[in-house]
């Protein structure tokens, strides 16, 4: 779908990194290169024509934003550098300051370092206990999830989908367990919002993070959404300009209302602005279509992987457009660099997941993801090319 918007694909290049970042449209440049070449004055400080044209942008950009994941509210849209950012603010922010010494937070294995590392700071700081849910390519079982959950389990903070195993999880279901028993679900959703139509509401997650880069948008920006009764109680955890209404020599300060609160400092203005020139282009799209476009081609990868010799693939029942695999006796490494030859991009290693490999009983594997612009003939191209009979000396060489 629509490759022609994408300029790198003019180049002889397969992109299958998408899971790391997605390629960029020529919209993105075109935007972001008009707010640096006509209107590149900073926000909320200005009282001139250029800045004022800056504000109403970088409104309309969460205005927009909110409406792609139908939050309640503007001030419910924060903007971030990006997911680990967004998760970093929600947990040193929020759960720094609410969660107690053995207070439990449960995780999987299976979740990225930005979901992981965090918790395990408050383990050290407060004493909280970190539990792991078993994951699988089919996701979470969610009555073993409610008997991991005890009276002392506030939050359940979990990828919606994952970034190694793909696995798609009925967040849905989740964020009502975890009401019932009186927690809050953190979703990550790096890997789900770039790729089917997330609404928080429907979902009722209490915390999303995401990032625009893996939706085709800029890097260096993202979201933190929460639900208002929540942000209300979040304390900033970056001060100075911009979030604050009034201070004096004698420390006496008084903060500004979300959103502001959380966005100290001159922020991504460009990146904000062409954040919202992707959400119009998703839009355009259209997330359904996107989502089944890219089950589409999921199937179509796994059947025809299935054939290749020696391919292990670690997640052919996973939903999403995220394939991992290896070739017996192969490294990881080695065949991405061989694939590379054949300009040909995949990722390969722990994905940022290090802990995974103790559910998966492997450390490093391949790593393919999909997007709307992949198309069959990429997969046969990469099948044959995996298909090489030379490929095992091709990469001692
Ligand atoms: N988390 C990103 C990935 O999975 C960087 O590749």
């Amino acid at each position: 779908m629509n490759r022609d918007d994408f300029n790198i694909l003019n180049n002889d290049i397969v992109y299958f990194d998408n899971g790391a970042t997605a390629l960029k449209p020529k919209i993105l440049a075109a935007t972001i290169s008009d707010y640096y070449n006509n209107y590149s004055a900073n926000a909320h400080r200005g009282d001139y024509g250029i800045s004022l044209k800056v504000d109403v942008m970088y409104a309309t950009a969460r205005e927009k934003i909110r409406v792609f994941i139908n939050a309640k509210e503007q001030s419910e849209i924060i903007f971030t550098s990006g997911t680990t950012d967004a998760l970093n603010k929600i947990i040193f922010g929020y759960f720094r300051h609410t969660l107690q010494k053995d207070d439990e937070v449960i995780i999987s294995k299976m979740e990225h370092a930005s979901n992981i590392l965090p918790w395990f700071e408050l383990v050290d700081e407060i004493g909280i206990k970190v539990k792991y849910i078993e994951s699988s390519e089919y996701g979470i079982d969610i009555i073993a999830l409610e008997q991991l959950m005890t009276s002392k389990t506030k939050v359940i903070s979990l990828a919606h989908i994952t970034n190694v195993m793909g696995d798609i999880r009925d967040i849905k279901a989740i964020a009502s367990l975890a009401h019932r028993k009186g927690a809050l679900l953190v979703c990550d959703g790096a890997q789900s919002v770039p790729h089917m139509k997330v609404d928080v509401q429907d979902l009722d997650v209490d915390f999303l993070a995401f990032s625009a880069h893996k939706m085709c948008g800029p890097t260096g920006i993202g979201v933190l959404y929460g639900k208002k009764t929540l942000l209300n109680n979040i304390h900033p955890i970056i001060f100075g300009g911009g979030m604050n209404a009034s201070f004096g020599s004698d420390g006496v300060r008084v903060y500004s209302e979300l959103p502001e609160l959380l966005e100290a400092g001159t922020q991504n203005i460009a990146g904000v602005i062409g954040f919202a020139s992707i959400i119009d282009y998703l839009n355009e799209l259209g997330m359904d279509k996107i989502e089944r476009y890219e089950q589409e081609l999921k199937a179509y990868a796994i059947e025809k992987l299935s054939e290749v010799k020696d391919i292990i693939i670690y997640n052919g029942n996973s939903q999403s457009g995220i394939i991992t695999f290896n070739i017996k006796d192969v490294f990881a490494q080695d065949l991405a660099i061989y694939l590379d030859k054949y300009h040909i991009c995949v990722r390969a290693g722990s994905h940022c997941a290090r802990i995974t490999k103790e559910q998966l009983g492997v450390k490093n594997t391949c790593r393919m993801s999909l997007y709307f612009y992949n198309t069959k003939e990429e997969i046969d191209y990469l099948v044959k090319v995996l298909n090489n009979p030379n490929l095992k000396s091709e990469i001692i060489l």
